[in-house]
């Protein structure tokens, strides 16, 4: 079917989604909305989370999306449901593809989630995985300092090695098999969260995992555009795109020479 996928996210984490959406279905359009004049969102309240997300999805359906991806876990942790519940344009978040794959992978069933503070504050994965399997036990940490962390590309660095010992001793502490990295800039440090965790734990990429739930979603719902012809890219931020393309250059590997500005206030 024609018509792009609308994918949305509180700034350019979000990339690391559509990343993995542009590797598996590369004949697909996508809109990406980037909101990085609000951003982050993961420290913000529910109210407030929940009107930008609103004000996300209505910029994309103005642009005739025939699928929408919510990138952001805080979104998806605190808003989506209550936001899709209002559009008839069906909608994928995170959350439920992470817990699904979490779910499924944990031998030992101790499942760690990693995310920003209104994402762990929400409980929303772990209220998911309980759904999914109530005998797998849920351990949640916040761990905020690894968006500006990521975002500046301080990825290899020790202060990072550091601030992840940190934030995870105790994550380590209560053994876990199986840790959801719950958050769309945290696929990024994966190598220093990998390093902090040791040897036996699996990371689950929520990201990786919700291109694989959308495709499925589409295929279910006759959605997928056929042909070989790549899909266009078109991309919109809510400030000056300057740092969006220079950090986009970092997060998808490759350069974005068209964003375009818009005002999310109008939505
Ligand atoms: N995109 C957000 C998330 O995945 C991280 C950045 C933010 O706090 O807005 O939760």
């Amino acid at each position: 079917m024609e018509g792009p996928i609308g994918i949305f996210d509180s700034g350019v984490g979000g990339l690391t989604v559509a990343r993995e959406v542009f590797k598996i279905l590369p004949a697909e359009a996508v809109v990406y909305f980037g909101d990085v004049g609000r951003s982050p969102y993961g420290g913000r309240s529910k109210e407030i989370i929940a009107q930008f997300t609103a004000q996300d999805v209505a910029f994309l359906t103005e642009h005739r999306v025939k699928f929408v991806i919510c990138a952001c876990n805080t979104a998806s942790a605190v808003a989506l449901h209550e936001v899709a519940g209002r559009h008839c344009v069906p909608m994928v978040g995170v959350i439920e593809p992470g817990a699904r794959a979490a779910a499924a992978r944990t031998r030992a069933g101790r499942v760690g989630v990693i995310g920003t503070t209104a994402t762990i504050n929400s409980d929303a994965y772990a209220r998911t995985i309980r759904g999914i399997d109530p005998a797998v036990k849920v351990f949640s940490v916040a761990c905020p300092l690894f968006v500006p962390l990521a975002e500046e590309g301080y990825i290899e660095r020790e202060a990072t090695r550091l601030i992840a010992r940190d934030y995870l001793k105790t994550m380590r502490d209560v053994g876990i098999d199986t840790l959801i990295l719950g958050c769309t800039h945290y696929p990024l440090l994966r190598s220093v969260i990998a390093e902090a965790m040791g040897d036996g734990v699996a990371l689950i990429d929520s990201g990786e995992e919700t291109a694989r739930a959308a495709r499925d979603a589409l295929v279910a719902g006759g959605l997928l555009r056929g042909g070989e012809a790549p899909g266009e890219h078109t991309f919109y931020v809510s400030d000056v795109p300057e740092k969006f393309t220079q950090v986009a250059a970092r997060f998808l590997g490759t350069m974005i020479d068209r964003v375009t500005r818009v005002d999310i206030s109008r939505y």
